[in-house]
């Protein structure tokens, strides 16, 4: 054999469609799902939300290999969000059907890999990462194509003739246009359901993934008993963030990190102040050490929680992780509690 040259057997080796068949459908009813559903969840375009497309692009920008592409996209990234939840739909039933299949199917890899590379990019090690199998299994998926199996016959398309060439050409282009009416038609019902359920947004503010803007004001009406803290002027001992008498009554209560604090806090992330079961306080960046949610306090269980994936951390003993796939605990921020005044401040060396 010599070396570039495929082996005999693997040149004539064929996949049968038949055994792809359940990976087919099973990515492409996924990928229908989960376009949908970004459409159809009320918290997917809302800012503060948990799950939020902005929200995400925050995260992605801290830890993605394509910060500065992440960067630039940023302000775009609610027309982003839509147009990666339609893009999920086509794919989905481009596989489901056979219509543009191979398209599909590399769209599916693109799509893949883009998650991998931005909301999988931290989940160590990589095959805790579910974007990376995904994006292995379109590629198989383009390379074998759907082998004319559950292929969705269109009226009026043009049969193989003489002219081949030319009939594949507006075949294809026909299966596209198809795929594309398909899509908005479904995506646009998702997005009018959503519309027409007038669901509120998501205030579930103590379990965003990502940093919000710095907040002053009122408490936290969510459900969680973790509120949300002003930020006031700094002080000789450092930079205030929250309130005694707020956190206490609350059990723990968030904050952004001011640009003003010095390294390695991470200024303009979420953090959280949480009072302990001796009285004292103790605070830390609120992303997960996973890939980035944002924790949230769980007054009765006196621990911080991601919502992602079950993550628990102990804030008594200095954010141990407790449970969940978290590599580490969260970075603790200093304190300086000022008892006279109330106040609690970042310490500021
Ligand atoms: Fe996965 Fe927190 S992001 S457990």
């Amino acid at each position: 054999m010599a070396w570039g040259r495929m082996p005999p057997d693997l040149r004539n080796a064929s996949v049968p469609a038949l055994a792809l068949l359940p990976l087919r459908f099973f990515f492409g009813v996924t990928f229908i799902y989960a376009g949908i559903d970004k459409l159809l969840d009320p918290a997917f375009f809302d800012p503060e939300s948990a799950t939020s497309i902005q929200s995400q692009f925050q995260v992605f920008e801290r830890a993605s290999p394509l910060t500065p592409l992440v960067h630039a996209a940023e302000p775009y990234a609610v027309l982003l969000g839509g147009l990666i939840a339609l893009s999920e739909i086509a794919v989905g039933i481009g596989a489901v059907t056979g219509l543009a299949y191979r398209v599909a199917a590399i769209g599916g890899t693109a799509i893949s890999f883009l998650f991998f590379l931005t909301a999988s990019w931290t989940t160590h090690p990589y095959y805790f990462g579910n974007d990376l199998p995904y994006a292995f299994g379109w590629l198989t998926l383009a390379l074998a194509g759907h082998g004319d199996l559950f292929v969705l016959l269109l009226p009026g398309t043009p049969r193989h003739g003489a002219h081949e060439a030319t009939d594949r050409t507006r075949r294809g282009l026909i299966q596209v246009g198809v795929l594309a009416l398909a899509t908005l038609l479904l995506g646009g019902a998702a997005a009018l359901l959503r519309s027409v359920r007038n669901e509120p947004p998501s205030t579930d503010i103590g379990s965003s993934p990502t940093p919000g803007p710095t907040i002053s004001g009122s408490p936290d009406q969510s459900s969680s008993p973790t509120s949300t803290a002003t930020v006031v002027p700094s002080t000789p001992n450092g930079l205030v963030v929250a309130n005694v008498s707020d956190v206490q009554g609350a059990g723990a209560r968030r904050f952004t990190v001011p640009v003003a604090a010095p390294a390695p806090l991470p200024a303009g992330d979420p953090a959280i102040v949480v009072e302990l079961p001796d009285g004292t306080f103790a605070a830390f960046d609120a992303l997960c050490t996973h890939e980035g949610c944002r924790v949230s306090y769980n007054f009765r269980a006196k621990i911080l929680v991601c919502p992602c994936h079950g993550a628990e951390f102990d804030p008594t003993n200095h954010a141990r992780v407790l449970g969940g796939p978290a590599p580490e605990p969260l970075l603790e921020l200093p304190l300086v509690v000022d008892r006279r005044t109330g106040a609690i401040a970042l310490a500021v060396e």
